[in-house]
């Protein structure tokens, strides 16, 4: 074998060897979105008719309502999509607001009043057994 095949085979085999790797780094931290996921138990919510769970299996998600009307549910991705700050719901005027620039969301993630563009994310929500479950929509 030739030097130059040599140092080709090695290098190819460090590439190879090193590919698990790099897609591990790359794949997502969160589960899959567009399966239902259980992110908090119904009693959690019930407590001030709204939680926010930063660490579900979707991601940061804010639940607004109660499971006693669990067809009003709203879960949405509370992340503000102007520079990242984290909405709050606003239950006397029905809308989301952004505590950094006051940007104002509609409880289907619309954005009424900038200065964010584009709307929340927002999930389907359904409740099973003791448990509030979301899924992208
Ligand atoms: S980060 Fe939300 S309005 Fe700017």
């Amino acid at each position: 074998m030739k030097r130059r095949d040599f140092i080709s085979w090695v290098g190819l085999g460090a590439l190879a060897s090193s590919l698990p790797v790099a897609i591990a780094a790359c794949s997502s931290q969160t589960a899959a979105p567009e399966v239902w996921q259980s992110v908090a138990p119904s009693a959690d919510l019930d407590k001030d008719g709204k939680l926010l769970v930063n660490n579900s299996p979707v991601g940061p998600v804010l639940l607004v309502g109660t499971s006693q009307a669990a067809a009003n549910l709203i879960a949405v991705n509370p992340t503000c999509t102007h520079r990242g700050c984290t909405v709050e719901w606003k239950a006397e005027d029905k809308k989301f607001v952004c505590p950094c620039h006051q940007a104002e969301y509609s409880t289907d993630g619309k954005v009424q009043k900038g200065p964010a563009v584009r709307p929340l994310s927002i999930y389907a929500t359904k409740i099973e057994g003791n448990s509030i479950f979301v899924k992208a929509t």
